[in-house]
């Protein structure tokens, strides 16, 4: 298959443009129309009985699974613990029967996710990999394989594969939470639609485009960058901030928005741009008082938020982005489009080779 960048200036960039319509494949396969419930390879997989679930991967698909902790704490109750794969094996942790291994990778051949695969393999319960390359050794060597069905991704810097991911973890958890007599049938129905929803609040989310270039320009200019988040929104600033290293190599932090007050704030002043992430949700109010804590510092705020949250907060920031108002199940894949969009629009300004950045190949497939 030659895939080749349609017409855009970048893989990058087209491959930002194709989360709407690749992220309905996945939800094509993972959603049953006529009953409006989750189908799903894992259903073979015994949540009812699992006492945790272990997710292991690197890099971009690492961020993935701590936006998916969220879920499966929430909608299925189930005890989450998350590694990265290059350190989970040399940890030797302790595993049992009774849990469940997950590991993500969008090309499948990860070395240090395939290595914490198979020292995981003979002492847990059940093998499960979440992949874009169904054909990678990964996915061999898994017991139950999901498919993120993203097609070729080229640009190094993972994007749509993200989303994807997202949205396959977003199924697995609605499918354990079943298992594990968590959602009626009625409640995953309502689920399941506010996750068919993301397809179109992603192309909203791309329109939004032109402003969010607006704010990389300005944030180009900067020696470093924080990026905020609560709940969800603190693994997505997490994205945010190492898209922005690898593509622009301006230095960028995420932090969690409460712990700004134990350290980073020690950074700000009126050359630090602060990237917030903050739908209007119930955490919200204390988001701003980060925010403002920022601002008295003279810190520069740039917030993505929807429209109520801009009501409510704009004063005093130096950007506001309006995002579109989405349910808070899917605002963390929703809100991954201007994470991206900022690395790629200050790269591009910057000239950098977004596609191809130095030091960086697509598949690590040596330790
Ligand atoms: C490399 C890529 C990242 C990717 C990571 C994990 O570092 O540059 O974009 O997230 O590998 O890759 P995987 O194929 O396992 O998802």
């Amino acid at each position: 298959v030659v895939v080749d960048k349609a017409g855009y200036k970048h893989f990058m960039l087209k491959e930002v443009n194709e989360q709407p319509t690749v992220s309905a494949y996945a939800l094509a396969h993972y959603v049953d129309n006529e009953t409006g419930l989750i189908r799903s390879e894992a259903e073979d997989v015994d949540f009812a009985q699992a006492s945790r679930i272990v997710l292991v991967a690197c890099g971009t698909a690492h961020y993935a699974c701590h936006i998916a902790k969220y879920w499966f704490e929430k909608l299925a109750r189930l005890p989450v613990e998350i590694d990265v794969a290059s350190e989970f094996r040399y940890r030797e942790p302790p595993l049992s029967k009774s849990d469940v291994a997950v590991f993500v990778s969008q090309s499948g051949e990860t070395a240090d996710t395939l290595a914490a695969l198979r020292h995981a393999a003979p002492q847990v319960g059940h093998v499960v990999s979440v992949v874009n390359v169904t054909t990678s050794t990964i996915a061999r060597e898994s017991e139950t394989v999901l498919p993120i069905l993203a097609g070729p991704e080229i640009g190094v810097a993972s994007t749509k594969a993200f989303t994807s991911q997202l949205v396959t973890l977003a199924t697995l958890a609605i499918l354990a939470a079943r298992q594990r007599g968590r959602l009626s049938p009625d409640e995953e129905r309502r689920l399941v639609r506010v996750l068919s929803e993301a397809p179109r609040h992603l192309a909203e989310a791309i329109a939004a485009a032109p402003e969010i270039e607006a704010a990389a320009r300005e944030m180009a200019e900067a020696r470093d960058v924080l990026y905020l988040g609560r709940g969800p929104f603190f693994p997505l600033a997490l994205e945010g901030a190492l898209k922005l290293k690898e593509i622009s190599y301006i230095h960028a932090e995420g932090y969690a928005s409460g712990e700004l007050k134990h350290g980073p704030i020690a950074l700000v002043d009126s050359s630090v741009p602060v990237v917030v992430l903050a739908p209007r949700d119930q955490l919200f109010d204390k988001t701003v008082s980060n925010m403002q804590e920022v601002m008295a510092r003279g810190g520069r705020v740039i917030l993505f938020t929807d429209s109520v949250g801009a009501q409510t907060a704009s004063e005093g920031a130096a950007r506001v982005v309006v995002m579109p108002t989405c349910d808070p199940f899917i605002a963390p894949i929703v809100y991954a489009v201007p994470a991206q969009l900022l690395a790629y629009y200050a790269a591009a300004f910057l000239g950098k080779d977004v596609d191809q950045p130095r030091n960086l190949a697509k598949s690590v497939t040596v330790e």
